[in-house]
């Protein structure tokens, strides 16, 4: 079959399309073979890509399949109960990674039911792909965030943040701001956030300059997409000045700093120790030295490791959107081709990490780069 390999960790570079790849022969028991039309790239498909955490997510051999998140039809079923799951042979899917992110960019891939949904006819599947990736995410966080509250988003055009704004405007979230390289973009339609600064020309954690702007209030929540704004807020609180300029309020006024993200975007982990440092005790720590040793200068500290990987987060996702309730953002420099060109402009421009919404590449496109998008 086609497919976008590579034989090494890397770059970009390292990707290319070849046309002899073996079809997954046998469907693993519980999993679905499905024609692969769309998939969406995510920053953890370039971090798998790059080796950064070779021991922990790396493929088990060369070459591999990268991509996780995809939409396509349903070939065949091995011990799936079409009656439980609600589809079946030759019905679209889409589907978030469960086991790890590889597999997708084949003309065939092998997923499981656990993170999959149907695919509504009146949404495309570059559309659904985007979905399953980065809209269940932003869903999944939404839950974590009631309505009355203020709220920045820090990094918010990417996949996540994108799809985030929009959530939280739907549950009537009473003031949504972004910090994003292109504020206007995070305040137009369909993001519709209330309020945006650039972050390459303002300091977005100094609250003054979000004043000169109109906000009046602190924020009860930051949601840290793009990582490091914990480390910002600890400087600000050891300097009596600085914490005056905080962005977000303290934990006994309500104040939260809610995250994906390590404090180091572009991480790297290679043994359980490693893990287990950036994910789980560096985040135990804050969690209790925020809520009982600081809770009057700092926002208690919340880091999002398990995300609900339930299987109606999916249905509802792709309801909203089918209702006109969320847009899929696609980056408007594709979807990008089933070429080799098409794939490796596509990584390269998640690794930029300045994505309007998700880069998408489209099986259906086997000739252009870009799929008649703006130019990279
Ligand atoms: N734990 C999990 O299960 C899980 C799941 C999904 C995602 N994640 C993590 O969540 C994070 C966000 O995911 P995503 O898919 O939304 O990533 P993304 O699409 O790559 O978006 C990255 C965002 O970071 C912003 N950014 C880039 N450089 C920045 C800088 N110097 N200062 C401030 N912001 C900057 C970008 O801003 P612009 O708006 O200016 O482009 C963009 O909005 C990633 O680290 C990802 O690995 C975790």
């Amino acid at each position: 079959m086609k497919a976008i390999i590579s034989h090494n960790y890397g770059t970009f570079n390292e990707l290319k399309l070849v046309t002899d790849f073996i079809k997954p022969d046998k469907i693993p028991k519980g999993q679905m073979l499905i024609k692969t039309e769309a998939v969406a790239v995510s920053p953890g498909d370039v971090r798998v890509l790059s080796g950064a955490c070779k021991e922990m997510q790396g493929p088990p051999s060369f070459p591999y399949i990268p991509g996780g998140d995809l939409c396509g039809t349903i070939i065949d079923m091995n011990d799936v109960d079409p009656s439980k799951v609600g589809y079946g042979k030759g019905d679209r899917v889409a589907a978030r990674f469960t086991i790890g992110p590889r597999g997708a960019l084949g003309e065939f891939a092998t997923v499981s039911p656990k993170m999959t949904g149907k695919v509504p006819d009146n949404l495309s599947s570059e559309e659904a792909a985007v979905l399953a990736s980065s809209a269940t995410i932003a869903l999944c966080l939404s839950r974590r965030i009631t309505k009355g509250e203020r709220v920045i988003i820090v990094g918010g055009g990417g996949g996540v943040g994108s799809h985030l704004s929009q959530i939280l405007r739907l549950k009537g979230t009473a003031y949504v701001a972004a910090a994003s390289h292109e504020p206007d973009r995070m305040m137009r339609e369909p993001l519709s956030c209330d309020n945006a600064l650039d972050y390459t020309q303002k300091d977005v954690y100094d609250f003054t300059e979000w004043k000169k702007v109109g906000v009046d209030e602190k924020f009860d929540t930051v949601i840290d997409l793009s990582g490091g704004g914990w480390l910002r807020l600890m400087e600000q609180q050891s300097s009596k000045v600085d914490s005056k300029r905080m962005i977000v309020k303290p934990g006994k006024n309500g104040g939260r700093y809610l995250t994906l993200v390590p404090d180091v975007y572009n991480f790297e982990m290679h043994t359980i120790w490693q893990a287990m440092k950036l994910f789980v005790f560096t985040n135990l720590v804050r969690h209790f030295y925020s809520r009982f040793l600081k809770s009057t200068s700092l926002p208690v500290h919340s880091f999002a490791m398990s995300l609900d990987n339930d299987v109606e987060i999916m249905k509802e996702t792709l309801k909203l959107a089918s209702e006109n309730k969320l847009k899929a953002c696609i980056d408007d420099r594709g979807p990008f081709g089933f070429t080799t060109e098409g794939a490796q402009a596509a990584f390269q421009l998640q690794a930029s990490r300045n994505v309007r919404g998700k880069v998408v590449i489209s099986m259906k496109n086997t000739g252009d780069t870009t799929g008649g998008g703006k130019k990279l």
